[in-house]
């Protein structure tokens, strides 16, 4: 699936359902469950290769897990690829190169992490065919200055938030993961901008949710509070799956507990 279709749902209204995906036979299962975007996140780095934070991961993890996902999926789902720690960070021209990769491996589009300083390298990639999702909020790759906390919760920050989303947005992002951060600041920032949002942790009033897999499927042994376990309580994983794609479309999930 390419840009302008996944645009034209959310454009209609309908919320956009996003689960992090690393391997072929889950790509297949999101697929045959309606899920709208697999993203091969960084956070494979945790789930999968069992370290404390994602800042292990190469591009060349990326990379592999990218191409995975996508022979699972074989075009019938939306593809949003990260770009790991110290990917892209340096300069646009090092952004580029290491999208044109992720492209290449089959990704429809790449996220990044941070505010204002990306500006530059989103206008670069955006101009040379390269789609951009910016994430905002609690950001995993920095998690040596801030740690896990939620983000946004002062006013001083909160407005930072917001000018940071209006520049990634005016930059060229396409769409914007909001990560643990205020119900208010999220549909503050989801009512300002065009583009739609992505929450995690970010309460209901964003565009669509994503959910990392291994929380939805109550593998992970101290889950965000944000997180919910589908798994309990269905028949399969795929029920799981369904459920949790059903429950973002029928605005029950997050509720106010999984919110910030
Ligand atoms: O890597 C990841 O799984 C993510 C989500 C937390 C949004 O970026």
């Amino acid at each position: 699936m390419f840009l302008p279709q996944l645009l034209a749902k959310a454009t209609k209204g309908e919320k956009l359902v996003a689960l992090t995906c690393y391997d072929a036979s889950f790509a297949r299962l999101m697929v045959r469950c309606g899920i709208d975007i697999l993203l091969v996140g960084d956070s494979l780095g945790m789930t999968v290769q069992g370290h404390l934070t994602t800042l292990p991961v190469t591009l060349e993890h990326m990379l592999y897990h990218t191409e995975a996902v996508a022979r699972g999926a074989s075009g019938a789902a939306f593809i949003l690829a990260d770009l790991p720690f110290g990917s892209y960070q340096a300069s646009p021209e090092q952004a580029f190169a290491a999208s044109a990769r992720l492209l290449a491996a089959g990704a429809n589009m790449v996220k990044l992490e941070g505010g204002a300083f990306l500006a530059p390298t989103i206008r670069f990639l955006v101009e040379r065919g390269v789609p951009v999702c910016g994430h905002l909020g609690l950001l995993p790759q920095s998690v040596n200055r801030t740690g896990y906390a939620p983000q946004g919760r002062d006013v001083a920050s909160a407005n930072r938030l917001l000018e940071d989303a209006e520049t990634l947005a005016q930059s060229g992002a396409e769409l914007l993961v909001l990560e643990s951060i205020p119900t208010v600041l999220a549909e503050k920032v989801t009512q300002r901008l065009t583009i739609p949002t992505i929450g995690i942790g970010a309460g209901p009033h964003c565009n669509g949710q994503v959910l990392v897999l291994q929380d939805l499927l109550g593998l992970t042994p101290k889950p965000p509070r944000f997180a919910r376990d589908f798994l309990t309580g269905a028949r399969s994983l795929e029920d799981a799956i369904v459920n949790y794609a059903r429950a973002v479309r029928e605005g029950l999930f997050p509720g106010p507990e999984h919110s910030v």
